[in-house]
């Protein structure tokens, strides 16, 4: 499940138009394989939309993406999922009335990992995937019956079933409590440290994104308002006076 540190994204001149609402618009950018990259942006800013168009559920009105120079325009969800991106969705969407076990199986099949394995090794690798995050014990029970917590690393765990070099999490954090937040951050860590797939992150938590992320980009109104490292991006002026109406250092930690 080792991913690819030769591929990258790119994504150059995106732009969708929703009946007038021109929910995001020339935005640019090109990632390094093996980091963990945050988006922030004030709601609204476009950020669900890009994942949305990464992942094939929306088409462009216009640009391009790539991923390790293969261009995905036109490919279904499932052959972009197959190409090795993989999502956890906003709202939260583990399948409640399997197992945590069986969703992991869900992935595996989805992203074609399951191909040619019995079904005693498709159980086995889920498996592995569940210890991986620390759902061993939640292995057999319904999805329904655990904590919201538990709940997100399931999706998380389904997620990496389809065997991504590229993994997209929106806002994965949304609703746990702050005793949670620790473990669920060093989960993601994992997943990049061990697993070598580049995480593309997006969060309302800024001081998480800032401690967290080696590169950031700053979505708003639908633009790339700004781009870089942490403390690059911190001391933009730009940043700061979308977010806080101000100028000067963002202040955002
Ligand atoms: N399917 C759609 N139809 C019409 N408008 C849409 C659709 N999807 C998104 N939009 C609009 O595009 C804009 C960006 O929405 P998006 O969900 O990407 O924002 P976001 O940055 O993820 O916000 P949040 O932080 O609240 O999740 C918003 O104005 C939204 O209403
Ligand atoms: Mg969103």
């Amino acid at each position: 499940m080792k991913g690819d540190r030769d591929s990258f994204l790119e994504v150059h001149d995106l732009g969708i138009n929703f009946g007038g609402v021109q929910a995001l618009k020339n935005v640019s950018f090109r990632l390094d394989p093996g980091k963990i990259i945050g988006v922030m942006g004030p709601n609204g800013a476009g950020k669900t939309t890009l994942f949305n168009l990464i992942t094939g559920v929306y088409k462009p009105t216009s640009g391009s993406i790539r991923l390790g120079g293969k261009e995905l325009q036109g490919l279904s969800p499932s052959r972009i999922c197959h190409a090795g991106i993989a999502r956890s969705f906003q709202s939260g969407r583990p399948f409640a009335n399997m197992t945590a076990l069986e969703n992991v199986l869900v992935g595996l099949h989805f992203g074609g990992g399951s191909g040619g394995l019995g079904m005693a090794d498709a159980r086995r690798q889920a498996g592995e995937i569940l210890a991986m995050v620390g759902l061993s014990r939640q292995s057999d029970r319904p999805v329904s019956s655990l904590n919201l917590m538990e709940r997100k690393i399931v999706e998380l765990a389904r997620a990496l079933g389809t065997h991504p070099r590229l993994l997209l999490l929106d806002e994965i954090l949304a609703g746990l409590s702050p005793l949670d937040l620790a473990p669920a951050i060093a989960i993601i860590v994992r997943i990049r440290d061990e697993l070598g797939i580049t995480v593309v992150w997006i969060e309302h938590i800024m001081k998480v994104l800032m401690d967290t992320c080696e590169h950031l980009l700053v979505l708003h109104h639908g633009e790339k308002l700004a781009e870089g490292s942490p403390s690059e991006v911190v001391a933009d002026a730009t940043v700061a006076q979308a977010y806080f109406g101000k100028k000067g250092g963002a202040g955002l930690v």
